[in-house]
């Protein structure tokens, strides 16, 4: 018997909520598809709904007068202010962590002491409320240290401090100046780690998990990881140099661990939980975690993940993830993909919107290139710049370089007025292995 089509509210408006969206269009499950707010390439795949990711009262006035039958909480803000509890007590199936399973990723302090309470590997490190105490340890410690606001700061609230000095007014703009506001009240201080950074992703139902091949984000603004750090500018997955075994450490001593953990805690997790890894030498250990999809990760998974996302979405709040097979794209051979992020001039900084985007439908002529939008708005009929990351250019191929020779070329077909991005999206990755592409982690 055929299935009820779902009307689908997806909330957020980045390059990540038109990833998972496209998705999401393309599930036999899916009916209408809602956008709040959405972007200009949201709306070719459903209706844009003017209503802010965080204004939860009209989000759930909407879901109710139109009858919404799921709804997809992607954004970190609305996880933190209750969507998830807000929807459910009214009745309403959504996809995501109640408020206090996400406090895994808006308290960086509730975070750490979470990884010190179930053994998960992770930098040594302390809590502070009082800044004089909180100045006395950092003084004392060996540098660089790192300093981090326990709250949600736009991922500008992680301070590297080479010296004491860097330290100290870290605290100081933290704990006394507010910069972050009540982010930065309480600071986690904690021992700098060394080594490449991944991404990893897996699908919970509470109580078991289901992981993603590792991806990669580029958080710098410039080549070489140099500049500003931003919302992340590029992604790749998956990674040549995690390979089987490596993989299952991660899935053994972290996954695995942390989603039983918060569900002996008496907060199972519903959603994904995306934890970011360093791989030091003595293996890899936590950064943080966050619980959503990360974006522009979510952009290749959406492009490699073959199995229909809502039923998947389904298993998850059903607590059935353990039934639910989900297969990456494989034919004869695995498929690599990468996202990489045409942004503003100006951004990480102050940037100008308006500007008029051209040549998006010619890149998305070439083979395996999917474009997704993130800052974009129609404006006058127009298609233009409405924010700091514009679009992200996507491709797949059975190789990461052939990848990323397909989303360059597209990228020549693309302007828009201070048009900037990274040319060595994936180089640091591809030097860490002559692979191309067999030996990895997908399974
Ligand atoms: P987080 O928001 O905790 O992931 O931190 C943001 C970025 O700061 C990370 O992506 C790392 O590049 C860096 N970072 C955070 N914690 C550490 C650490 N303990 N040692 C070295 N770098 C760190
Ligand atoms: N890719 C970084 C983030 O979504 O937090």
């Amino acid at each position: 018997m055929e299935q009820k089509k779902l009307k689908i509210l997806i909330i957020g408006s980045g390059g990540r909520e038109h990833a998972v969206g496209w998705k999401v269009a393309q599930s036999h499950r899916a009916g209408q598809i809602f956008f709040a707010p959405g972007n200009g390439g949201t709306q070719n795949l459903g209706v844009n709904v003017d209503i802010k990711a965080t204004d939860i009262k009209r989000l759930l006035e909407f879901a109710k007068k139109e009858k919404i039958d799921l709804t997809l909480a992607l954004p970190d803000d609305p996880l933190a202010l209750g969507i998830v509890d807000e929807f459910m007590k009214q009745g309403l199936r959504i996809w995501g962590p109640t408020r206090e399973a996400a406090e895994l990723e808006w308290s960086k302090a509730f975070s750490k002491n979470f990884m010190r309470r179930h053994n998960l590997p992770t930098a040594k490190f302390e809590i502070f409320n009082n800044f004089e105490k909180a100045k006395a340890y950092a003084e004392a410690r060996k540098m660089p240290i790192v300093i981090k606001a326990s709250g949600l700061a736009l991922g500008k609230g992680v301070i590297i401090a080479q010296t004491r000095e860097e330290a100290v007014e870290a605290l100081e703009n933290m704990m006394i100046k507010k910069i972050f506001g009540a982010s930065g009240e309480e600071v986690v201080i904690e021992e700098f780690m060394e080594g490449p950074e991944i991404s990893i992703h897996a699908f919970s139902d509470g109580k078991s998990c289901k992981i993603f091949p590792a991806s990669q984000d580029h958080k710098k603004i410039g080549e070489n990881d140099t500049g500003p750090n931003t919302g992340g500018v590029g992604a790749i997955a998956p990674l040549p140099f995690v390979d089987k075994e490596l993989f299952e450490i991660i899935e053994n001593t972290i996954v695995a661990p942390a989603i039983k953990g918060l569900a002996s805690d008496n907060t199972p997790f519903v959603g994904i939980l995306y934890p970011g890894l360093m791989l030091t030498k003595d293996g890899p250990k936590l950064l943080e975690f966050n619980a959503r999809f990360g974006d522009p990760e979510a952009q290749v998974y959406m492009r490699l993940m073959e199995t229909d996302l809502l039923d998947v979405v389904n298993a998850s709040i059903d607590g059935d993830l353990e039934n639910q097979e989900i297969k990456w794209r494989n034919t004869n051979k695995q498929y690599c993909a990468c996202n990489i992020v045409l942004c503003s001039a100006g951004y990480p900084g102050n940037y100008q919107k308006g500007k008029i985007i051209s040549g998006i439908e010619e890149a998305e002529m070439q083979p395996d290139i999917v474009v997704f939008h993130a800052g974009t708005k129609t404006e006058n009929g127009k298609l233009v710049t409405n924010g700091g990351r514009v679009l992200g250019v996507s491709a797949i191929s059975n190789t990461l370089e052939e990848a990323l020779k397909k989303a360059y070329k597209a990228i020549e077909k693309i302007s828009f007025e201070g048009m900037q991005y990274r040319k060595d999206i994936g180089q640091k990755a591809l030097g860490h292995s002559s692979s191309t592409g067999e030996a990895l982690s997908l399974k």
